[in-house]
């Protein structure tokens, strides 16, 4: 029976793993990470991250051949192909701060798989990574080999949140990357032969090594570059009267461009597009390229443009001060349908209005209190590593409160922020929530959900990125 053992039970590993034991039955398949508490959620019925239709696909084969441990050493010794997916955050000290992916998880995770394996073994960045890991991996493992044979591949994760399981049953294409010698060229059929128990071949793309690590930061650069562009035409849509959506369908609707990913928003979030991009404006500076480099910096720069850019529309319309005012935040995390906030523009929006000393009421359906309190208060980055080793739950910020209904975080507010696209603020009694609310009331859509013109009929007034000015917008430009 193959043996694969997956290190790191995080939102990808956990997710890609019970997709592959539900998909190879006579696969056995070990998630290890070094988080107690992450793998003792995994064991329970309550899984440690919210995944649509993931409880069912966990049910269906765990205890079966699918297994989640801290026994990290025992698993990956007993394995034949060890799957890496752990942490690659950005450096926040030394050489690259503040750029360049810091790769300590990765280098303690593959000095621990040369120390305990005694039989070869194929070894899977899934991880993402600089270009050119796969080669400083590749010395760690061979250098104190003891005659065992390690074969490295690179096989990036393309999942989204959100839909993580329906992409991973359906993926776009799998990428598998590899040496272009004799064992590099088997280990990349072995690996092939697991994703083609579900995945037809011609969606299984075999490339070198380089290729692989590259077009995963390159996959995700233009994706967060098209969020930036119809992010940019949003500001020039308000100046201008233009409506973003129209625009955005009107483009889309070319076959060359096409419809997906021109969502005008506050600015996208997640664990991966600034990080990823980030990496990639180091490896070009690295590699002399610094007009490469400030290409893909602008992306980033357009999106934190986007998120100071609808603070100070919250703050300029309402008289240019939210000192004391009570301003409900719907949504909290990066997405819907997912709880996680890494990177989420709530964060950046609520420290603005903080600053500006508003009282912040929270809403959001998937995420505790505990989580937005450590967001508030936690350093750029630091989110990015395990568990154990973040900053402790900070004591709360009196200026926040965090409630468990929508109605609760609005009632007698001057102002709602929506955050996130969850469907439930589409369909708020609109009515009600402006009857309960201090007046004037405002409506400030970082996500464009709410239908502008009935609510405007209701009484408030509107901001939605992007969409034609309320008069009373016009009124109070946002300048920084
Ligand atoms: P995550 O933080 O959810 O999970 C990483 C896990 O690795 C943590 O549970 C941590 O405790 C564990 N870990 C760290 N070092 C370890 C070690 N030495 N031994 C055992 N366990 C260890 O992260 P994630 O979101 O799953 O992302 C993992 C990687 O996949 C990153 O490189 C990320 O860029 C990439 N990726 C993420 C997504 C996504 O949607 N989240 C999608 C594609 C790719
Ligand atoms: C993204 C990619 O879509 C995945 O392919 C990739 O595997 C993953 O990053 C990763 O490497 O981590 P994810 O971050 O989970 O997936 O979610 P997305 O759906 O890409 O959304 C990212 C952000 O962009 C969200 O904040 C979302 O609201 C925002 N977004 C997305 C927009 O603002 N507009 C859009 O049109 C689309």
């Amino acid at each position: 029976m193959v043996k694969i053992c997956c290190i790191g039970a995080g939102y990808v590993g956990g997710p890609t793993m019970a997709v592959i034991a539900l998909k190879c039955p006579e696969i056995e398949v070990a998630v290890v990470d070094i988080s107690a508490p992450r793998i003792n959620a995994w064991n329970s019925e309550h899984l440690p991250i919210y995944e649509p239709g993931l409880d069912d696909v966990v049910k269906q084969c765990k205890g079966k051949n699918l297994f989640f441990s801290t026994d990290v050493e025992k698993h990956v010794a007993e394995a034949d192909i060890v799957f890496v997916s752990v942490n690659t955050p950005t450096k926040t000290q030394g050489l690259g701060a503040g750029k360049a992916a810091d790769l300590t998880y990765w280098e303690s995770a593959a000095r621990m798989i040369a120390d305990v394996s005694k039989s070869d073994k194929i070894v899977v960045e899934k991880s993402t990574v600089p270009v050119k890991t796969a080669e400083a991996i590749e010395r760690i493992l061979t250098h104190n080999r003891k005659g065992i044979n390690f074969t490295i591949l690179s096989n990036p994760e393309f999942l989204a949140e959100g839909t993580a399981i329906a992409d991973l049953f359906k993926p776009d294409r799998v990428l598998i990357g590899g040496r272009e010698t004799p064992e590099g060229q088997k280990a990349i059929h072995a690996l092939r032969d697991v994703y083609a128990h579900w995945v037809p071949m011609d969606r299984i793309l075999c490339t070198n090594l380089w290729s692989a690590e590259l077009s995963k930061l390159a996959a995700n650069a233009f994706l967060a570059q098209r969020i930036s562009s119809v992010n940019a035409m949003s500001a020039l849509c308000e100046a201008t009267g233009a409506d973003v959506s129209q625009v955005s369908h009107a483009i889309g609707t070319d076959s060359r461009i096409g419809p997906k990913f021109l969502n005008a928003s506050v600015g996208f979030g997640g664990s991966c597009f600034q990080k990823d991009i980030l990496n990639l404006v180091y490896i070009c500076e690295c590699n002399g390229l610094p007009e490469v480099a400030n290409y893909w910096k602008q992306v980033i720069k357009v999106n934190d443009y986007q998120k100071t850019r609808f603070v100070n529309r919250v703050v300029s319309s309402m008289f240019n001060t939210v000192s004391g005012k009570k301003i409900a935040i719907l949504g909290f995390a990066f997405k819907k349908d997912t709880g996680d906030t890494r990177e989420t523009p709530a964060i950046d929006v609520c420290k603005g209005l903080l600053g500006d000393k508003a009282k912040l009421s929270i809403y959001d359906p998937q995420v505790s209190e505990d989580q937005i309190t450590r967001d508030l208060a936690m350093k750029k980055f630091d989110w990015d590593h395990p568990a154990h080793l973040q900053p402790l739950s900070p004591t709360s910020n009196k200026q926040v409160s965090v409630v468990w209904d929508a109605y609760e975080a609005i009632k007698d507010a001057h102002g709602i922020c929506i955050m996130t696209e969850w469907d439930e603020f589409k369909n708020l009694d609109y009515k009600k929530v402006y009857d309960s609310m201090q007046k004037p009331a405002f409506v400030f859509d970082g996500r464009n959900v709410v239908d502008v013109n009935k609510l405007r009929d209701i009484g408030f007034i509107v901001y939605s990125i992007g969409k034609p000015l309320d008069s009373w917008l016009k009124d109070m430009p946002a300048v920084a």
